[in-house]
């Protein structure tokens, strides 16, 4: 039998600012998902946040998008929203764009990874969740564990690693995709995913069978919304071992805190500071970036675990590092490269003032209009 993990994520309100969810939040989400467990619509579940975004971890065997589980977290979030709006946290229902649900999540706001399975006799699975950033926040990491054999020792050493992987890349601008294969592919690969707003790894597989190693929410709320509603703050499911990145190579992705794009008010580039549950709280200038990972074995639709798997010492560099780099860009104020560059700020309420100067402006002679604006999210025009 197959086992589905769906992990279904949203932002529905947060305590004192966009800073972390209120436990009675948590409380009801909870109600909801073990109501659903003891109707067997799923079988095991866990709930978490990093920052402000709920996150829903649940296990079934009614495969991937089904309406069900969907419904089930729509709930979760709706009853959640609610609370937060009792309680007067700030922007409660925030990343619920719409008031009805029909069929699944997708488009309505909520962040989805989900996989269907067959379990191995072991399965050790990690899940990453950030806040303050997007989905191709992932690109990086997800990069060097599949493809990178500095990170991953496996790609050299391990003959089921040793054949490579196929990514699927999303352009989430032209809702198209494309698959490429590594190691032969790399360099294409990477020609399109160093641009990590438009191209998001979404999904990557082992080459030899096919077997599907990871996912990643891939939901951009702006494009969605068309304006500014906060950041889409992705997840990332990964299998680990026998065959598969180990669970060391996966957490060894996240070493190095790269810059992403979020931060304070969706608007900055900023570090990827990986920390524990504990401190998977928004706070310096409404960060920096936060990631999370927990570990567990799925067994016959059981959740083992978890584990916390940035609490622990051995990331203290990376996490110094990050408040380094977090002084570093600060020091940039609004200036770029620390804000971002102009397409992507076209989905922040920076339109909104650059609209009112418009009329401030006044037709220089000799000089001629360049084809295009660089305020234009389609940077291929
Ligand atoms: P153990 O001997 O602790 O199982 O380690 C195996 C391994 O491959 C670690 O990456
Ligand atoms: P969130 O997407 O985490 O709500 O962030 C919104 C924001 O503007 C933070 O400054
Ligand atoms: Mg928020
Ligand atoms: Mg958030
Ligand atoms: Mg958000």
């Amino acid at each position: 039998m197959k086992t589905t993990l769906s992990v279904i994520k949203a932002d529905i309100g947060s305590l004192a600012g966009h800073h972390t969810v209120h436990p009675d939040t948590m409380a009801v989400a909870n109600r909801v998902l073990a109501e659903a467990k003891r109707s067997g619509v799923i079988s095991d579940y866990y709930i978490t946040h990093v920052g402000d975004d709920l996150e829903l971890i649940m296990t079934h065997s009614r495969g991937t998008l089904d309406p069900k589980v969907h419904e089930t977290a729509w709930n979760a979030f709706k009853e959640a929203a609610k609370v937060a709006k009792d309680l007067g946290l700030y922007a409660a229902g925030q990343d619920l764009l719409s008031d009805s649900f029909s069929g699944n999540v997708k488009g309505l706001g909520p962040g989805v990874a989900e996989m269907e399975f067959e379990e191995r006799q072991s399965e050790p699975i990690a899940i990453f969740m950030a806040d303050k950033t997007e989905p191709g926040a992932f690109n990086l990491p997800i990069y060097k564990l599949f493809a990178d054999p500095f990170n991953t020792a496996g790609l050299v050493i391990d003959p089921a690693l040793h054949n490579g992987f196929r990514f699927d890349v999303l352009d989430v601008y032209e809702g198209e995709s494309v698959t490429f294969t590594t190691p032969e592919e790399s360099y294409d690969l990477l020609a399109l995913i160093g641009t990590t707003g438009r191209y998001v790894v979404r999904r990557v597989w082992r080459k030899q069978d096919d077997l599907l190693a990871s996912t990643v929410s891939i939901e951009r709320l702006n494009l969605m919304a068309g304006k500014y509603v906060g950041k889409d703050d992705p997840v990332m499911v990964v299998r680990l071992q026998h065959g598969l990145p180990a669970l060391g190579e996966a957490l060894e992705a996240f070493s190095f805190p790269h810059l992403v794009a979020g931060w304070m008010r969706g608007s900055h580039y900023g570090p990827l500071m990986p920390v524990s549950q504990r401190d998977a709280r928004a706070t310096r200038f409404d960060g920096p970036p936060r990631l999370i990972g927990l570990g567990f074995n799925v067994k016959n639709g059981k959740l083992v675990g978890p584990s916390d798997l940035f609490d622990d010492p051995a990331f203290d560099n990376a996490r110094r590092l990050a408040s380094d780099v977090t002084d570093y860009m600060r020091r940039h104020g609004p200036f770029m490269p620390h804000r971002l560059e102009p397409a992507e700020m076209e989905y922040t309420t920076l339109s909104l003032v650059l609209e009112k100067l418009k009329g401030r402006f006044k037709k220089e002679e000799g000089l001629t209009k360049a084809k295009h604006s660089v305020y234009t999210a389609q940077s291929s025009e």
